[in-house]
């Protein structure tokens, strides 16, 4: 099999004569990849998703340890005592489940208690927590957009905003990433056509680790009368003096219509929210079907991220850490010669345009020791493949060190420095 020209969208337009007619070549093609070592997704971790992690390695069917450098752990909190201490007792003192959805039993007053917190640190009135973050986006979305409106989406966008722009009776627009010339003649095209105008954008963009543009973004959509979300994903304990995430990154704190984010990056937990005023909350709880039907986040879960959130606002010098090792990073991939495209945050691209030597080059870092992911198309535009490292802040000088003299070899190896 020719693993060059067959990406995972061939397989997804494959006729259906049989509806499971699809999965055949599809398993023919994962098992030619493993066939090549080429492999390297959904590795089973038999340790915390830490700095150093213990994987089974099925190319060797021994349990190893890799430096870990695909982990949304930003802060290294899910083994953080005090935030897995406030698990055990929410744990020990409610049980292991909420029960029951929201609405119907499943609320408890650590999940009010989650959802206030998160609600000050994003500078709004209220917020509501759901059970994910792709959740909170497709929630959300589909449940404001509806027919007649428009979401207008950063091209960037995660896939879970996409999806809930497609479960909305609305209309889906694009502007070009980052690109404030592109939204404003967007708005200005959805100007007359349509009622409700909803703009969303990521505060880090979970491919290229770039910021938005959020006080452009905000002034532009807010003269066509456009409401703005942002999705803090990858800037919720990264970005802002404080760690509160894009808004309060560039001042622009209670400005912001709707933040989402999820719990599961660097507050160490699972879940997503949204935070905005006391209506739109109260609306939500109604009219987003995958909280309104869908049961509430453990207890465990719940009295973690709290501790979380106290974590992030006690403990500056984590974040500090994790700066340090981002810039320590930076500065020596590039100066390696490496392309990390638009990167200023915990998310690193190293841009391997050729897949080909993409494979190559992840097949070798795989057996080096260094866990990191490449990225192919359809997760990012052709030519633009690429390893996508994430940085922690408990990652040492030797995680860093050893990383970066694996790179440059291979880097060097396949031509790409
Ligand atoms: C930008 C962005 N939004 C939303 C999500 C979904 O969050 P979760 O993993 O909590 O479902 C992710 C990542 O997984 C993400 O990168």
């Amino acid at each position: 099999m020719d693993l060059t020209d067959q990406n995972l969208s061939h397989f997804m337009e494959l006729p259906d004569r049989d509806i499971f007619a699809k999965t055949r070549p599809f398993m023919d093609f994962m098992n030619a990849l493993k066939k090549e070592e080429y492999f390297h997704w959904h590795r089973i971790l038999t340790s915390p998703s830490e700095h150093r992690v213990k994987i089974h390695d099925i190319y060797t069917g021994e349990i190893r340890e890799m430096v870990m450098m695909a982990s949304n752990n930003y802060l290294g909190l899910t083994t953080h005592p005090r935030v897995v201490e406030a698990g055990l007792k929410a744990q020990e003192r409610y049980g292991a489940g909420a029960g029951s959805v929201p609405l119907l039993g499943g609320s408890l007053d650590l999940h009010r208690e989650l959802e206030q917190r998160l609600a000050k640190i994003k500078g709004c009135e209220d917020a509501i927590i759901f059970t994910s973050g792709y959740s909170s986006n497709v929630g959300c979305v589909s449940a404001l957009v509806r027919h007649g409106d428009v979401a207008i989406n950063d091209r960037l966008n995660h896939a879970s905003i996409l999806d809930g722009c497609k479960l909305s009776g609305g209309m889906l627009r694009a502007f070009k990433h980052n690109n404030m010339e592109s939204l404003e003649r967007v708005l200005t095209e959805c100007d007359n056509e349509f009622n409700g105008k909803l703009v969303i954008v990521d505060g880090v963009f979970s491919m290229d680790g770039d910021i938005t543009p959020l006080p452009d973004v905000l002034r532009i959509a807010h003269a066509h009368g456009a409401r703005v979300m942002i999705d803090e994903a990858h800037a919720t304990g990264v970005i802002g003096e404080h760690g509160f995430g894009t808004p309060e990154h560039f001042h622009v704190e209670g400005q912001v219509d709707i933040v989402a984010g999820t719990l599961s990056k660097a507050l160490g937990g699972v879940g997503g929210f949204v935070a905005s005023s006391k209506e739109v909350v109260n609306y939500l709880r109604f009219y987003a079907r995958s909280y309104m039907f869908s049961t509430a986040l453990p207890p465990a879960v719940t009295g973690s991220l709290i501790a979380a959130i106290d974590v992030i606002e006690t403990e500056p010098e984590l974040r500090e850490k994790l700066w340090y090792n981002i810039r320590y990073m930076m500065d020596n991939l590039r100066r390696m010669g490496f392309d990390l495209g638009r990167a200023e945050t915990a998310i690193i691209p190293i841009i391997v345009p050729d897949e080909r030597i993409l494979k190559l080059m992840s097949r070798e870092i795989h057996q080096a020791g260094i866990f990191l992911n490449p990225v192919y198309y359809p997760a990012v535009p052709k030519k633009l493949s690429r390893l996508r490292l994430s940085l922690m802040a408990t990652h040492t000088q030797e995680d860093l060190d050893d990383t970066l003299a694996v790179l440059e070899r291979v880097g060097k190896k396949y031509g790409i420095i």
